[in-house]
């Protein structure tokens, strides 16, 4: 595991884009894992700018998102596929048949699920995930728990997620209280992981996180300790209890 910390938000979002784009101009037709909340609107903004001032191309890219909200349609302003298409997929080049997001409406969710991780392994498997994480360790919606789900599934939120997601509702009852997520092994599968963090308040687990030096299902994020190619790029604040 490598550990970055960079001056500011800023500066963490600059050098996760600067990683990407790299990758992208050494591999054309790379195999992307996306991320929504706060933490990756940085990168996003500085991959468009990119795009359109470097000419940074997606046509050939290829993306899976880790998550969506169940119970959300796309068209909803609060959904996740909403946010990629605001945040990023609409103001670059990505295909739009190349783009893979989680359908919160499906009803036979274990087949679909299934299929999920299917269709990732036919793209040849993800060659670099980008993660945030949350107050609580989880990853995509990997919350603490006794066990982990390996395969993309449908899940519960915790209550430390709900309230931490509610910032985007207009009240927490609201907050949907469920998600299908990629697994932690279709996450651990990436050939290459990029997590981020910034903010006081991610300080605590960061801390836990990178001084514990242990794995354990309590701290999903944990795991990226044990990945044979895991980066961690966090801002001073995250940083501030190291
Ligand atoms: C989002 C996701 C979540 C977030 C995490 C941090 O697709 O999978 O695990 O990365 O909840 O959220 P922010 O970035 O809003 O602090």
């Amino acid at each position: 595991m490598q550990l970055f910390i960079e001056k500011d938000y800023l500066a963490m979002s600059k050098k996760a884009a600067q990683i990407f784009a790299d990758e992208i101009r050494k591999k054309p037709n790379l195999v992307l894992g996306l991320a929504t909340g706060s933490t990756p609107m940085g990168t996003y903004e500085e991959l468009i700018r990119m795009h359109k001032e470097e000419g940074l191309d997606f046509s050939q890219v290829v993306s899976f998102n880790l998550d969506e909200y169940y119970g959300l349609t796309p068209d909803n302003p609060q959904s996740y596929n909403y946010f990629m298409f605001e945040n990023l997929f609409n103001k670059i080049n990505i295909k739009r048949e190349n783009i893979h997001i989680p359908d919160g409406t499906v009803k036979d969710v274990e087949n679909y699920c299934k299929e999920y991780d299917i269709q990732i392994e036919k793209f040849g498997g993800i060659d670099i995930q980008l993660l945030g994480i949350g107050v609580n360790g989880h990853i995509g919606f990997n919350e603490p728990a006794d066990e982990l789900v390996v395969g993309t599934h449908l899940t519960d939120l915790t209550e430390d997620t709900i309230k931490a997601n509610s910032r985007f509702f207009e009240s927490i009852d609201q907050v949907p209280t469920k998600a299908i997520t990629m697994g932690l092994g279709s996450i651990m599968k990436a050939k290459k992981i990029l997590l981020l963090a910034n903010g006081k308040n991610k300080a605590p687990i960061i801390a836990k996180l990178i001084k514990g030096g242990v794995v354990t299902t309590q701290n999903p994020a944990s795991f990226l300790l044990i990945h044979p190619d895991s980066t961690i790029i966090i801002d001073e604040e995250a940083a501030s209890e190291l």
